[in-house]
């Protein structure tokens, strides 16, 4: 898979952060929403190590690799499953942890998908998630579009598909955690910044995968494209110090815990 090693390498800032919140303890059970190829889950598992871990994940090859990965490790108490973590009918009760590493965005049904994870957490089980917050405060999102909007005009992102910034505002996060049956709802300022590879060839191949790149790219004839991906490469250049290209990014960790019965 293209994107393991570099979204790993993207956020290896924010991992430790979301690391430390997420405070997993030895015995933990720990449940890993939209994992990925793996990396929070086998992190995880390496600190739970009496307990375990189950990484879910929408993505068949994601899954598959996370598979690998923790197997190169020899890591035995992580599992993965190819699974929508909305609708999976999860062991009830039976996490004391759930975290996300930007996989917990892009449910069709937020509360339904909160609700159902609620659900797989013991009483007072705790959720800790990281999440971007708005678009306009991230600027490799503001970078990307401006290179593609030069080129071919305004980039809706309103191809339909999933937006990463659908937990950007608090009152509305708080609000579908409470409606899923969550409390003590909190968010805590991730600023930091977001890597996108030693130089800006790499750079530019990175980006040029990201989906909403990718298809603002296939609908411009080749002269607009040729523009663009120029645009681009100036954008990278721009950001480019002697630790590699880096952009500015802003994130909430989101921690909040199920509703107990005394509570
Ligand atoms: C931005 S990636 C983050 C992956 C991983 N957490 C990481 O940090 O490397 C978002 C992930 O969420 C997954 N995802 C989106 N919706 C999902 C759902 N309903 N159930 C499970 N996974 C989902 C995607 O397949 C994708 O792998």
């Amino acid at each position: 898979m293209r994107h393991a090693a570099g979204y790993d390498a993207e956020l290896r800032r924010h991992n430790e952060l979301l690391r430390q919140a997420a405070g997993a303890q030895l015995h933990d059970h720990v449940l890993d929403i939209g994992c990925g190829t793996g990396q929070t889950s086998r992190q995880a598992a390496r600190t739970a190590r009496a307990g375990s871990v189950l990484g879910v994940d929408l993505s068949a090859p994601a899954v598959e690799r996370a598979r690998e990965l923790a197997r190169a490790e020899g890591l035995r108490n992580v599992t993965f499953e190819h699974a929508d973590a909305q609708v999976h009918r999860f062991p009830p009760e039976r996490f004391d942890l759930a975290i996300s590493r930007f996989g917990s965005m892009f449910f069709a049904d937020p509360v339904a998908a909160f609700a159902n994870i609620g659900r797989a957490l013991r009483p007072a089980g705790r959720l800790v998630m990281m999440v971007w917050q708005a678009r306009e405060r991230n600027e490799w999102d503001v970078a990307i579009r401006r290179s593609l909007e030069a080129a071919e005009g305004p980039v809706t992102g309103a191809s339909g598909g999933p937006d990463p910034f659908s937990f950007a505002d608090p009152p509305t996060v708080t609000e579908i955690l409470r409606a899923a049956g969550f409390a003590g709802i909190a968010f805590t300022e991730v600023h930091e910044p977001v890597y996108y590879g030693p130089d800006v060839t790499a750079a530019l191949d990175w980006v040029r995968g990201f989906t909403c790149t990718s298809e603002a790219l296939k609908r411009l004839d080749s002269a607009a494209a040729t523009r663009a991906d120029e645009r681009l490469r100036q954008a990278l250049a721009a950001r480019l110090g002697d630790d590699g290209v880096w952009f500015d990014s802003r994130a909430w960790i989101v921690t909040a815990h199920r509703h107990r019965a005394d509570t």
